[in-house]
């Protein structure tokens, strides 16, 4: 199977989705996720206006709820934001897994193909075995650890297999943002109630602001560009050092501290095997963008400020 990436398909078009077309019918899957509501609050900054359908309107697993949806909107774009993104779940439902992550992505790629929509399709750092020793790159071997990582690599091969005319394949890492619940909001939470946290302190990867990642893709189809791309706040840490900063950041004292890998799976058996360095390359994407993606910890900065003003947390 040949895989589009980056380097050997840095532009496929030169325009937009929505410079082809003065009202490009968008749809968004999976509209009450974290992503979903970022992207959203992306196009309405432009003044595009996308239909976000959730699992009630949509499940992506049934043809003929994704038949019904394509007939009705004709899609030019669609962002497909659905996904099982429990990672330990996962794990005892293997199935279910590669059922929402893997092979519904390729019915939506097939109906994408049929119907002429672009697709822009998410996936994960967890596709990587995290033993390399510098930033993953798009083209880099894969070699999921879990049965999240492996469910998603397969909805990447489904979308390419069933060759929609145009897509993106964005994967990103340690996701955060309004709306969802995630890493950060559960340490202050938890640091709130006067829980003690203990967090590992040997996995590394690049924290990601949501609407960071939407930004991004829209910078993508704005550049008329296509493939595989790795997108991620730049910068690295650990989730000990992640916490510190989310800590740091909404002013709130906790009894933290670290613990390894090894020891948190004593306490924790069936927790899914993570990578333990997953950082991905983002240079890439600077170039193709002509900007670097904002460092991780100024991003969480803006996070603060957007759930404090929204009285989220
Ligand atoms: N979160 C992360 O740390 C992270 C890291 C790397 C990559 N990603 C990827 O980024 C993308 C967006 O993630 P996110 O954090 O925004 O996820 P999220 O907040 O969990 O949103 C996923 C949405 O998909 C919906 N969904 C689940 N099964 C569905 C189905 N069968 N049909 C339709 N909708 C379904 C969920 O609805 P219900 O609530 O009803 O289940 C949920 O609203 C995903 O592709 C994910 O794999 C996330």
């Amino acid at each position: 199977m040949k895989r589009s990436t980056p380097a050997d398909n840095p532009v496929a078009r030169a325009t937009s989705p929505w410079a082809r077309e003065p009202h490009p019918s968008i749809l968004i899957t999976g509209g009450k996720g974290m992503l979903a509501q970022a992207i959203v609050r992306s196009l309405t900054a432009r003044n595009l206006s996308a239909v976000a359908v959730d699992r009630a309107a949509c499940d992506i697993t049934r043809e003929s709820d994704l038949c019904r949806l394509f007939s009705e909107h004709h899609p030019t774009l669609l962002f497909n934001c659905a996904a099982h993104t429990k990672v330990d779940l996962c794990e005892d439902e293997p199935e279910k897994a590669d059922a929402i992550n893997g092979h519904a992505v390729g019915m939506i790629a097939a109906m994408a193909r049929e119907h002429g929509t672009f697709v822009v399709h998410y996936s994960t750092d967890f596709v990587f075995d995290g033993r390399s020793q510098r930033p993953y790159r798009a083209e880099d071997p894969v070699n999921p650890l879990s049965a999240y990582g492996r469910s998603k690599l397969l909805g990447e091969q489904k979308l390419q297999e069933n060759a929609p005319p145009e897509w993106l394949i964005l994967r990103t890492a340690w996701l955060y943002g309004r709306g969802g619940s995630n890493f950060p909001r559960t340490i202050v939470e938890r640091a709130r109630q006067g829980q003690p946290l203990k967090v590992v302190d040997d996995q590394i990867g690049s924290p990601t602001h949501a609407p960071d990642l939407a930004q991004a893709t829209l910078d993508l189809l704005d550049r008329g560009l296509t493939g595989l791309w790795h997108v991620t706040n730049s910068g690295a840490t650990t989730w000990f050092d992640f916490a510190r900063a989310a800590l740091d950041e909404f002013g709130i004292a906790a009894d933290l501290s670290p613990i390894s890998t090894a020891e948190w799976l004593k306490v924790r058996p069936k927790q899914a095997v993570r990578p333990a360095y997953s950082v991905l390359d983002v240079e890439p994407l600077a170039r193709a963008l002509g900007r670097p993606m904002r460092p991780w910890r100024k991003a969480l900065a803006d996070y603060r400020h957007a759930v404090q003003q929204a009285g989220e947390m």
